[in-house]
């Protein structure tokens, strides 16, 4: 009972302190004292932040390895020897998709690939003839450990850092022919994800898969804007995203309730628009 009071008063005390303190003590707990394997402390640390600023609370975490962004590589990174349920039924879907329309992608961008697990499940799985792989991502952490691994297990798979805010640092001229971004939209507000969206669709080819959180209540695309949900990532309409950025929703899975290792699903695939 002391116990708790006294953590509750120390907790009220830590957010006493402005946030300028406060996001790098979250760094320095996270990254150098024996605090470092829990980081829950460093983010709980920020939980105002992440209210007030979602988005930028996002990107802190991710980008230095804090957080969720430290458990989703233990639980579903190359090194779990896992994937999860959704990214399995994402996966099979995914291929559904190729086979109907008679795709055979050459070139594959993962954008927002964390350690790169699910674009090496595909590597395996879709045996595709000289295709290239890429995976892009911020978190630097996640993609030194990818590149170890996957050098290790003798894939083909590139990959390099990049900010999804922004593209044109790395993307170039490049087009691929399967561009994949699942999971990751829900850390952008609803102006940045549908402009991802549009230049994700710009540099596609073929296909477009993208994958977020679905709405509980309601299918995503009758929503009329963006929500926030309780973990502070943004639950989005991306087929309306698609239609606006001139692409063609082409398949879709939106599957509120848990079935799937309790996530929520909503995919959507996409081909550009003649626009594109
Ligand atoms: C939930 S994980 C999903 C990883 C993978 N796409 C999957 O399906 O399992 C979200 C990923 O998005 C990345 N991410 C977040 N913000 C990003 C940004 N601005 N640019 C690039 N990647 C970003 C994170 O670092 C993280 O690896």
């Amino acid at each position: 009972m002391w116990f708790s009071s006294l953590r509750r008063a120390g907790w009220n005390c830590a957010y006493a302190l402005p946030l300028r303190v406060r996001k790098p003590l979250a760094l320095a707990l996270a990254g150098y004292t024996p605090l470092s394997k829990r980081h829950w402390y460093a983010t709980r640390l920020l939980e105002d932040f992440a209210r007030r600023q979602p988005e930028n609370f996002q990107r802190l975490i991710w980008s230095h390895h804090l957080g969720r962004a430290a458990e989703y590589e233990r639980a579903h990174g190359l090194l779990s020897g896992q994937l999860s349920a959704s990214r399995m039924l994402l996966a099979r879907d995914l291929m559904a998709v190729l086979e109907s329309r008679k795709l055979s992608p050459k070139r594959v961008l993962d954008a927002g690939c964390a350690d790169g697990h699910f674009l090496r499940h595909l590597e395996l799985s879709l045996s595709l003839q000289n295709a290239t792989w890429l995976g892009v991502d911020i978190d630097a952490r996640a993609l030194r450990a990818g590149e170890r691994r996957l050098a290790a297990a003798g894939s083909q798979i590139r990959l390099r850092r990049g900010d999804l805010c922004h593209m044109s640092d790395w993307i170039g001229e490049q087009a691929f022919d399967l561009v994949l971004c699942a999971g990751v939209l829900r850390f952008f507000n609803a102006e940045h994800a549908a402009g991802i969206v549009a230049r994700l669709l710009r540099h596609t080819l073929q296909l477009l898969a993208l994958s977020g959180p679905a709405h509980r209540q309601c299918d995503n695309a009758s929503l009329k804007g963006s929500e926030i949900g309780a973990d502070c990532s943004y639950i989005h309409n991306l087929d309306a995203m698609v239609e606006y950025a001139g692409g063609q929703v082409l398949w879709r899975r939106w599957q509120p309730a848990g079935r799937t290792d309790g996530q929520s699903l909503y995919f959507v695939f996409a081909a550009p628009g003649f626009g594109n």
